[in-house]
C-alpha cells in the first residue's frame, strides 16, 4: 500500500500550477554614482508556464539568470512585481494570510543546502514531526507513526531519527530534507538544486526517491539543476531561460536532440556525452552575460549570439510555438529546421 493516500485532484494532467507573465524587479544600490542612489535589476521578465500533477517541469540557465527568483515566486515566497500564480485556479500572493498558509501546505520547497535549512538543535525526528504539529494533524500518536513512517520511505533507518543534523551524512541530510517537505502531503514540490551538494553515488540515489514519491504521490514538481543530463533524465517538459526570460522550453528529448534557440544550442553543446566522440564541438559564447540592470535593447542574448542580425539588436522575440508542442524566442526561428 502506498504510504502516501490517493487524492482525487492529484490525477495525472490535472493542472496543479499556472504561472502567468511573472515579472519581479529588485532595487539594487547603483554602482558608479557618487550620490550613491539605486537602479531596477530584473531578474524575472514575463515568464508563463503550467505544471501538471505527476509531472516535472526542469528550469535551466546559467547563473544569475533567474531560477530560484522563479521558484521564490512560485511559492509566494518573494511578492511578484506584476503577473499572476494560480494553484488550483486559487490566486498565491505574496501575503502571509491564512488563506497563503493554506496553500503552502500543499506547495513544498526543498533547498540546494539541507543544513541550511535544517534547525540545528533539533533532532531528525522532531523536525519531521514539526510540520505536523504546526498544522496539528491528528493526536500526538498519530503524528509521531507518520513521522516514523515518513523517515523509513525516505530511507533512513531508526538508528538516525534520534540525531542532530551535524550528525548526518550530506546525502542523509537531503533525506530528511525531503521527509520534512512531503510530511504534509503536498502537492507540489518546487526543488532548487536539490542534488549539487551531494556526491555522484548519492545523487542518483535522492534522484530515485524523489521519483519514487512523485510517481507514488502524483506530485508535480519544478525542478532546478545545472545538471543537464539529470534534467534530461526526469523531466517531462523543459524551460530554458536566459537573463529573466523564457527563451525556449519543450519535451527534454525534443529539446536536447536539436535545440532551438541559439542560447539552448550553446548549453547543450556542453553536455558530455560518449557518442559524441572526439570531433564534437563545443559553442563557446563569447563574452560575460550582460547586466540584469542594464539590459541589451531588443533580444537581451544577441551581444553573445552567433546569428544575430540588425532586428535583433531592436526586437525582443516573444515566445512563439514551434511545431511539436516546442517554443522558442528567436527572431531567427523562421530559419530553424528542427530535426524530427
Ligand atoms: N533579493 C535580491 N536583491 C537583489 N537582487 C537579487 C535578489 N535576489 C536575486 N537577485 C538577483 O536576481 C538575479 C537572478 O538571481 P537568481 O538567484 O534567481 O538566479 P539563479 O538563476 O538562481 O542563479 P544560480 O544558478 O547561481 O543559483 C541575479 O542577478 C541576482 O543577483
Ligand atoms: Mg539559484
Amino acid at each position: 500500500m502506498s504510504f502516501f493516500p490517493t487524492q482525487a485532484d492529484a490525477k495525472e494532467g490535472h493542472r496543479l500550477l499556472q504561472a502567468r507573465s511573472l515579472v519581479r524587479h529588485f532595487k539594487v544600490r547603483a554602482q558608479r554614482t557618487l550620490l550613491g542612489g539605486s537602479a531596477t535589476l530584473t531578474a524575472v521578465n514575463d515568464v508563463s508556464f503550467d505544471i501538471h500533477a505527476g509531472q516535472t517541469l526542469g528550469l535551466v540557465g546559467e547563473s544569475g539568470c533567474g531560477k530560484s527568483t522563479t521558484a521564490r515566486l512560485t511559492l509566494g515566497l518573494t511578492p511578484v512585481t506584476s503577473g499572476d500564480i494560480l494553484f488550483d485556479g486559487m490566486a498565491v500572493t505574496g501575503r502571509r494570510n491564512a488563506q497563503w498558509r493554506e496553500l503552502r501546505r500543499h506547495m513544498q520547497m526543498v533547498y540546494q543546502d539541507p543544513l541550511g535549512v535544517l534547525d540545528k538543535r533539533l533532532p531528525v525526528l522532531n523536525q519531521v514531526l514539526e510540520p505536523l504539529d504546526i498544522f496539528a494533524a491528528g493526536d500526538r500518536r498519530e503524528r509521531r507513526e507518520q513521522a516514523c513512517a515518513m523517515l523509513s520511505r525516505v530511507g533512513l533507518s531508526q538508528a538516525l531519527w534520534h540525531r542532530y543534523p551535524h550528525e548526518l551524512s550530506g546525502g542523509q541530510r537531503q533525506r530528511v530534507v525531503l521527509a520534512r517537505a512531503l510530511i504534509l502531503r503536498p502537492r507540489l514540490l518546487v526543488c532548487d538544486e536539490p542534488i549539487s551538494a551531494l556526491d555522484v553515488s548519492i545523487q542518483a540515489q535522492v534522484i530515485n526517491l524523489l521519483q519514487d514519491l512523485q510517481q507514488e504521490h502524483r506530485l508535480g514538481m519544478l525542478f532546478i539543476s545545472h545538471d543537464l543530463k539529470v534534467v534530461r533524465q526526469i523531466c517531462d517538459e523543459v524551460a530554458v531561460m536566459y537573463l529573466g526570460r523564457i527563451v525556449e522550453q519543450g519535451k527534454p528529448q525534443d529539446l536536447f536532440a536539436s535545440p532551438a534557440h541559439p542560447y539552448t544550442q550553446a548549453l547543450v553543446s556542453a553536455i558530455p556525452t560518449v557518442q559524441r566522440g572526439r570531433n564534437h564541438q563545443r559553442i563557446l559564447l563569447e563574452g560575460d552575460p550582460p547586466n540584469p540592470i542594464n539590459l541589451p535593447s531588443g533580444c537581451a542574448f544577441h551581444p553573445r549570439c552567433p546569428m544575430a542580425t540588425a532586428a535583433c539588436r531592436e526586437l525582443t522575440p516573444a515566445l512563439q510555438d514551434l511545431p511539436g508542442g516546442r517554443k522558442v524566442a528567436c527572431l531567427n526561428s523562421g530559419t530553424i529546421s528542427l530535426k524530427s
